[in-house]
């Protein structure tokens, strides 16, 4: 197949774009990389279907986007031979947690998070294990112009300890034990990011919070903050301003990290699911003001 000819249907109002006519196998043309880049700058996500590619055209396509990040795997994931860009990210059907089952960005508690991620189906359960992407420009601009002018001036706190408990209180299941191991392996990673930022090629405003990491304003307690953290987050992520995928065999997703978040479904307990992900890195959000 030729990569010349492009149809995008998005899948909601604001997120997410099927795009067919293109064979990934196949080096991309500048017109076609552009218009993949742009879709991808309006609806923050982009879809494939029916792609047989290997880990090396994987990344051939993520470095259209930015520099592909070599090798720096959480423990519970192992590269693919020859391709240490390519993360193999395996569930088994005994496993208990869902990695991403909730709405967030990746590595907001880092200073400089990554642009975005390529995530390839390798194999899939027979049902569920969607996942849902949400705009977080459109959920900006929904927002009064006085909420915005106030939230401009703020910074958040992101705790990646979060995920596993909060205020000494273990969250999900984990152990106070796990806790405690948890607290020693993540005391570092704490980033402060702008509450609205700029995206680099957009322009767009985005809202850069989400219901785990974003622990608390600068300069503010978490009491005082989570009222409006929650308030922002969940009216962004209502079911009018997401979208959700449906992977297939051979689905292919390209997120933009600094404006969606994602929410990895945990539906699918008893079965197994192989993926394919390599990151990119790029330019993060520029200061709104
Ligand atoms: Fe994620």
């Amino acid at each position: 197949m030729r990569n010349t000819v492009l149809k995008l249907t998005p899948l909601s109002a604001n997120t997410g774009v099927e795009i067919a006519g293109v064979d990934l196998a196949n080096p991309l043309s500048p017109e076609a990389a552009q218009e993949i880049r742009d879709a991808l700058n309006t609806w923050g996500a982009v879809f494939f279907r029916d792609q047989d590619i290997t880990p090396d055209q994987q990344v051939a396509f993520a470095r259209h986007f930015g520099t592909v990040e070599k090798r720096t795997h959480p423990s519970s994931m192992s590269p693919v031979e020859g391709t240490p860009e390519v993360s193999i990210i395996h569930r088994e059907p005994t496993d208990g947690r869902n990695t991403g089952g909730f709405w967030h960005t990746d590595q907001c508690f880092l200073p400089d998070p990554p642009l975005g991620s390529v995530l390839y189906a390798k194999s899939l359960p027979t049902r569920g294990g969607d996942t849902m992407f949400c705009h977080m420009g459109a959920a900006c601009a929904e927002l009064s112009e006085g909420m915005r002018a106030m939230l401009r001036g703020l910074k958040a706190v992101h705790v990646r300890l979060n995920y596993h408990g909060i205020g000494g209180k273990p969250q999900w299941g984990v152990t106070p034990d796990e806790l405690e191991f948890f607290t020693m392996k993540y005391a570092g990673q704490v980033a402060t990011h702008p509450v609205i930022g700029r995206h680099p090629e957009s322009g767009q405003e985005i809202l850069y919070v989400n219901p785990i990491y974003t622990d608390r304003f600068e300069g503010w307690t978490r009491e005082e903050s989570q009222p409006l953290i929650q308030y922002l987050c969940e009216r962004a992520t209502r079911p009018e301003n997401y979208c959700r995928f449906d992977w297939k065999p051979g689905s292919l997703a390209m997120w933009d990290n600094r404006a969606v978040l994602h929410y990895a479904l945990d539906d699918y307990a008893g079965e197994s699911r192989t993926m394919h992900r390599c990151v990119v890195l790029g330019p993060w959000l520029q200061p709104a003001a």
